[in-house]
């Protein structure tokens, strides 16, 4: 089993993001801070990874605390990290609850429950990404590819995954598939992450350069798309890794169904559609160079956010942990969490 992220004795540890394929090394995080980095440099990313981070950067915070006081600093410093995906919010305000609740207690039981806190959030996500699988995998066509972009896989949550855990889940069930992984430029989750976590798994994957999709939605062999997503508006509109939208209208146009799989943590009914989601912008590095390589002109002008919104006309339905949900998405969303 692939371990993206663990509560140790030493700290917080991480498998390295930036490193793979070609390392598997691990990173220890001794304080909050250095937790906090490793979110913002993509050590660990994926929403639901980035939202258990969060909750065990705050319980390893609050052990070196030297006041209860230091608890707001410490949750503002992880908030600040990443702006996309709303897990990292949503995790780091159940810790807030806990901390609120227990605020008269004596400090070592404050630490112990934040600790045990953050261990359950990430034993949840494991068996709600189980739980997400096992709804998705009877939409997946038999016999067929299908085809994902960035990585939604165990790296990108606590384990198994939400879009590669329903063709986890599907395989498991059977299923004769392969899988057509996006390499998802600039930073190439889809080849670096995606396709080393399913040779991980032998699940047959065929590597795509994103600008191939439409060619391959186009030729019939693909018989659905699963993506995971950061933030999902109330009306279905869903902010995932720049790059999706294009895939979605290309699945639209080609007849193709367009699946999102997400936990109902990804859920941000605050929000009435997609437009307010905040998008984040990403150094122009990761677009002038590739690997450390550059692969445009000194002083090149570049743009880089690092998610587009797809909006909900494009997608098919959304698979949670609580159900599928189908259009039209406001009634079906807020029937989930009710
Ligand atoms: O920038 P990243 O790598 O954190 O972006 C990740 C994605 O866009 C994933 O598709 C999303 O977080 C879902 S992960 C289960």
């Amino acid at each position: 089993m692939i371990e993206t992220i663990q509560w140790t004795d030493s700290g917080v540890v991480m498998i390295d993001q930036t490193r793979l394929p070609r390392e598997e090394t691990y990173v220890t995080c001794t304080d909050y801070k250095q937790v906090a980095e490793a979110i913002r440099s993509m050590v660990i990313r994926g929403a639901p990874a980035i939202g258990v981070a969060a909750a065990m950067g705050i319980a390893l915070g609050m052990q070196q605390a030297e006041s209860a006081a230091e608890f707001d600093e410490i949750c503002d410093t992880l908030a600040r990290t990443r702006p996309t995906a709303v897990n990292l919010f949503w995790a780091i305000e159940r810790m807030r609850r806990l901390y609120s609740e227990l605020q008269a207690r004596p400090i070592e039981e404050i630490r112990a429950k934040l600790v045990s806190e953050a261990q359950q959030i990430r034993l949840e996500d494991i068996a709600i990404n189980e739980c997400i699988g096992r709804n998705g995998a009877p939409l997946i066509p038999d016999g067929k590819s299908v085809l994902t972009h960035c990585n939604a896989g165990a790296l990108a949550t606590a384990g198994y995954g939400t879009a590669l855990g329903v063709i986890r889940a599907a395989v498991a069930s059977g299923k004769k598939i392969d899988v057509f992984a996006d390499e998802t430029r600039p930073f190439l989750q889809g080849a670096r992450l995606t396709v080393w976590e399913l040779q991980h798994d032998n699940i047959p994957a065929t590597l795509i350069t994103d600008n191939m999709a439409g060619h391959f939605l186009h030729s019939g062999r693909i018989g659905c798309v699963v993506v995971g997503a950061d933030r999902i508006a109330a009306n279905g509109d869903v902010a995932n890794k720049i790059g999706t939208y294009s895939v979605a209208v290309l699945a639209k146009e080609n007849s193709v169904p367009f699946y999102v799989a997400a936990p109902i943590s990804t859920l941000d009914l605050s929000l009435t559609n997609g437009d307010q989601i905040p998008i984040e912008q990403r150094a122009a590095e990761e677009v002038t160079h590739v690997q450390g390589v550059p692969v445009a002109p000194d002083g090149t002008t570049v743009e880089n956010p690092a998610f587009d919104v797809t909006p909900n006309r494009y997608v098919t339905a959304i698979v949670t942990e609580r159900g599928v949900a189908r259009p039209p998405y406001v009634e079906s969303l807020r029937k989930l969490v009710t």
